[in-house]
């Protein structure tokens, strides 16, 4: 017993799980934060005690990409409906996409979706910015204003954000190299998927197969590349979201083995979902980048296992039904919820595949807060840690129902799936943002967003001397 230190949540009869190795333990919250973790006889006296004998203690995941769609179209999603979603989810943690309306390209925008999330988040979360040839005079006043890195369109997207040109991502990565920011990009070449579009179009195709027929993995793949070079080239630090194919893993592997600063995602569509839920699924599964055929799911998993793939994300991509069921695919909008399936999805995939909850609290936690350099602030079940813990029931088969998930668009290719586990109470800094399966009245508004205590290492700036501010002041010496 610690003399004199009243805890204000003591968790019992869990078992912790960390990178490394799992536990029996208790966990001692004050102040939102870890104060001690062990025996249960050793914990302080404590305002509220939580029973989770049975349960799994996971440090809250961490879901690098979302779209809450706020502002702009609330009849998808909004942030308060968004980070409920993540509540249920285990996730304590997001980072929300810039493709809102407004988007996110300068301190305007960002200062008014700072209020929005301030005021609605159930959950702590980084801000994005767009990264494009709009918000290139902005980044100063963006990083100013709180982002948590930067958004880099190299395809078509929702919100019709323009793709900057090779050469305006050179000159965008010269300019936030030197800041440290993290950029992450949507990799896939519009210049190679517009003429595919155009062709099928020309054709007459409108089935769901044509959407995966018009970005085949050449797209994604040569995206990477390019973006690997100039990540290289600048010392920008990158991140490739949503890696959809065997393909990409290459230039991937081969940007890191060389030194770049370079870490990659994938979702749990790729991981679980092929080229032969089409038929069934229709403009459901209609995402960017698309599903692919089924060969490219066990070297993505086992990219995971080995760290080529640093961590698992969403895209949670909320639609209407009326939006994911027209006829012609190519008047589906593209994306679909999963901020809230993820965990139990992961999973059931992980007791499946024989991974270990340590390899997924590594996916899911670990590396998503040491990427953007949250870490051991999140990410981490250690003394002195935010008090962000997913509670989960490892052991509980259900099935997902999209008539029951939190998310506004209540469409998903996942419905009818059967999953093994459930989270059961998720804490984010101490306080309950869902307890035994209910979003708590006080959890609304208690988000944080977590650019302050974000610390990114000194990047290793390349090429300084032939950057845009060199060309354009005399050389020295
Ligand atoms: C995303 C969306 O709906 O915002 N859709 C998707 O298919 N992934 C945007 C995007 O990343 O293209
Ligand atoms: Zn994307």
């Amino acid at each position: 017993m610690t003399i004199g230190i009243i805890a204000d949540l003591v968790v019992t009869g869990g078992t912790i799980v960390t990178p490394d190795t799992e536990y029996k333990a208790s966990i001692a919250i004050k102040d939102g934060k870890i104060l001690a973790i062990g025996d249960q006889d050793a914990m302080p006296e404590a305002k509220e005690t939580l029973d989770a004998t049975g349960l799994h203690i996971l440090p809250g995941a961490i879901d690098v990409h979302v779209h809450f769609r706020d502002p702009g179209y609330p009849q998808k999603e909004d942030f308060a409906s968004g980070t409920a979603a993540a509540a249920f989810g285990g996730v304590t943690t997001v980072f929300d996409m810039p493709n809102t309306l407004p988007a996110i390209s300068d301190a305007k925008s960002l200062a008014e979706k700072h209020a929005i999330a301030g005021a609605k988040a159930h959950v702590d979360y980084g801000l994005y910015a767009v990264l494009g040839e709009d918000s290139l005079p902005n980044i100063g006043a963006l990083i100013e204003g709180g982002v948590i890195g930067f958004k880099c369109y190299m395809g078509n997207t929702f919100g019709r954000i323009p793709s900057p040109t090779t050469g305006a991502m050179l000159e965008l990565f010269e300019i936030v190299a030197p800041t440290g920011k993290r950029i992450s990009l949507h990799a896939e070449t519009n210049s190679i998927m517009e003429r595919r579009e155009a062709r099928l179009r020309a054709m007459g195709r409108t089935d769901p197969l044509a959407h995966l027929a018009a970005r085949p993995a050449v797209v994604a793949t040569e995206a990477v590349a390019r973006a690997a070079i100039l990540s290289e080239w600048t010392g920008a630090r990158i991140h490739i979201l949503h890696i959809s194919s065997a393909a990409e893993l290459r230039p991937l592997a081969e940007a890191k083995a060389r030194g770049v600063d370079i870490t990659g995602e994938t979702c749990p569509q790729y991981l679980l979902l092929s080229s032969d839920d089409y038929e069934e699924k229709c403009g459901v599964i209609r995402v960017n980048p698309p599903v692919r055929e089924t060969e490219n799911q066990d070297p993505i998993w086992q990219a995971l296992v080995d760290g080529t793939i640093d961590m698992i994300a969403t895209d949670h991509a909320p639609h209407s039904i009326e939006e994911k069921t027209r006829e012609d695919i190519w008047t589906v909008d593209c994306g679909f919820p999963g901020v809230e399936t993820q965990m139990p999805l992961m999973l059931t995939e992980v007791a499946r595949r024989k991974a270990s909850l340590s390899d997924y609290v590594r996916w899911s936690a670990e590396k998503p807060a040491k990427c953007w350099g949250l870490y051991p602030t999140k990410g981490a079940l250690m003394v002195g840690s935010d008090a962000d813990l997913a509670i989960v029931d490892t052991n509980r088969e259900w099935t997902i129902d999209d008539a029951n998930i939190q998310s506004t668009a209540k469409i998903s290719p996942w419905h009818g799936m059967k999953a093994t586990a459930l989270p059961i109470h998720t804490i984010v800094r101490g306080r309950f943002a869902m307890k035994d399966r209910t979003l708590q009245d006080n959890a609304k508004g208690w988000g944080r967003s977590v650019h302050a205590i974000q610390e990114m290492p000194t990047p290793d700036v390349r090429n300084a001397d032939q950057t845009m501010a060199a060309v354009t002041a005399p050389r020295k010496g």
